[in-house]
C-alpha cells in the first residue's frame, strides 16, 4: 500500500497586519491582556479584492512550484475552509478553475480549524486506496469577515491566510496515521450562523463567530492530549520519537499544554500565532510551510499535526518528512 508522501508545502498572508493597540482603540481591551491570555501581537487582514480562493492559488502555486509538478498532475483537490467565496461552486472547484486544471476531482471539507487534519486523513485514504496519486489539499481562511470586531471575546484571536500541501504516492514514508473525530453535541459552545439560511430561534442572528471561550479552551486542551496519545499508542512511538508538533495556532496557553503532555521543550514546537492569529483550517498548513522552508523541519524527521476546532471536530496527522 502507497504512503502519502509530502512533495510541496506553501502559503499566503495578506498585507494588512492588524496589531493588538489598534484592537484596543476600539474595544475594551490592551496589548498586554490579549499577548498574555492567547500569545498573539498582530494578525493578517485580507484586503477587499482578496478571497479564500485567491489566496488559496496563490498557496496552492508555492506548493506546485516547491513540488517541480505540472498542476494537471493533480488528480485530487481538497480546500478545507469555513469561509468559502460562495455557498457554491467549492472554493475547490474555484481553485481547480484558477488553476487550469481539468482532470482532477475538487471538493470543500468543513471541520472548523481542523479542516486541514480531515483533508489529510481523506487525501490520506484516497492515496492509500489508489484512487489518486497527487492530492492538493489548501486551507483558506477570511475569519476577518466573520468576526464581529465589536466582540473582544473572538475579534482578538483570528487572522487571515491560506496554507497549502501537496501528497503524492510513495514507496517510502508520508503520512504514518491520521485520527480524526467530531461530537455535533457542542454546538453551542463555538458557531457561526449563516443568517440566509437560518430558521426559528437562529433568524435574527448575525453571521458573526460566537465562542464561550474558556469553556472551549479548556475541552481543548483535554481532546488534544488524548488525541496525542493515541497517536503516538497506533503507531507505538512514545513522546522522544516526535522531532516537531506543529499545533492548531489557536492560543499559546493550549500549545504549551500539548508540548508539556509530550515532554516537549517549546523549540520542537512551530508556533506561528503571535503575527498571525488564530486562521482556522489554514493555521497547520501555514505553520508546517514555515518550518520546511525555514530548514527546521529536515527530510526523515517525525512531524506531529494537531488542530481541535468548532463542532467539536479534531484529529491529528503523523508524518515521516
Ligand atoms: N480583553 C480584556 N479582557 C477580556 C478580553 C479581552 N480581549 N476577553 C475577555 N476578557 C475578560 C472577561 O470578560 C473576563 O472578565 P471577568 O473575570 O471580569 O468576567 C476575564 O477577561 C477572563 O475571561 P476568560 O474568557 O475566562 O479568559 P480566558 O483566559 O479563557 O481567555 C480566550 C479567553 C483567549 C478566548 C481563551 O478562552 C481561548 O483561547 N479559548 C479557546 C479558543 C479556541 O481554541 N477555539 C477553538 C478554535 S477556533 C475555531 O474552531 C473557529
Amino acid at each position: 500500500m502507497p504512503y502519502s508522501r509530502v512533495i510541496g508545502t506553501g502559503a499566503y498572508l495578506p498585507e494588512e497586519i492588524r496589531t493588538n493597540e489598534q484592537i484596543s482603540q476600539t474595544v475594551d481591551t490592551s496589548d498586554a491582556w490579549i499577548y498574555e491570555r492567547t500569545g498573539i501581537k498582530s494578525r493578517r487582514i485580507a484586503g477587499a479584492d482578496e478571497s479564500a480562493a485567491s489566496m488559496a492559488e496563490v498557496a496552492a502555486r508555492q506548493a506546485i512550484a516547491a513540488a517541480n509538478i505540472k498542476p494537471e498532475a493533480i488528480d485530487l483537490i481538497i480546500v478545507a475552509t469555513g469561509t468559502p467565496d460562495r455557498v457554491y461552486p467549492s472554493t475547490g472547484c474555484l481553485l481547480q478553475q484558477r488553476l487550469g486544471i481539468k482532470n482532477s476531482v475538487a471538493f470543500d471539507v468543513q471541520a472548523a480549524c481542523s479542516g486541514s487534519i480531515f483533508a489529510m486523513s481523506i487525501a490520506d485514504q484516497y492515496i492509500k486506496s489508489g484512487a489518486a496519486k497527487t492530492v492538493l489539499i489548501v486551507g483558506t481562511e477570511i475569519c476577518s469577515r466573520i468576526v464581529d470586531w465589536t466582540d473582544r471575546g473572538t475579534c482578538i484571536l483570528f487572522g487571515d491566510g491560506a496554507g497549502a500541501i501537496l501528497l503524492a504516492a510513495s514507496d517510502s514514508a508520508g503520512i504514518m496515521s491520521t485520527h480524526i473525530y467530531s461530537d455535533g453535541e457542542y454546538e453551542d459552545m463555538l458557531y457561526c450562523p449563516n443568517p440566509q439560511v437560518a430558521t426559528g430561534d437562529n433568524k435574527d442572528e448575525p453571521g458573526y463567530i460566537s465562542m464561550r471561550g474558556n469553556e472551549v479552551f479548556k475541552i481543548a486542551v483535554n481532546t488534544l492530549g488524548r488525541i496525542v496519545d493515541e497517536t503516538l499508542a497506533a503507531n507505538n512511538m512514545d513522546q522522544s520519537d516526535i522531532d516537531w508538533l506543529v499545533p492548531h495556532q489557536a492560543n499559546i496557553r493550549i500549545i504549551a499544554a500539548t508540548a508539556k503532555k509530550l515532554k516537549m521543550s517549546m523549540d520542537q514546537v512551530v508556533v506561528t500565532l503571535e503575527n498571525q492569529g488564530n486562521t482556522s483550517s489554514a493555521s497547520v498548513l501555514i505553520a508546517f510551510n514555515e518550518a520546511v522552508r525555514d530548514g527546521r523541519i529536515q527530510r526523515g524527521q517525525v512531524v506531529l499535526l494537531e488542530a481541535f476546532g468548532a463542532g467539536f471536530t479534531w484529529g491529528s496527522a503523523l508524518i515521516k518528512y
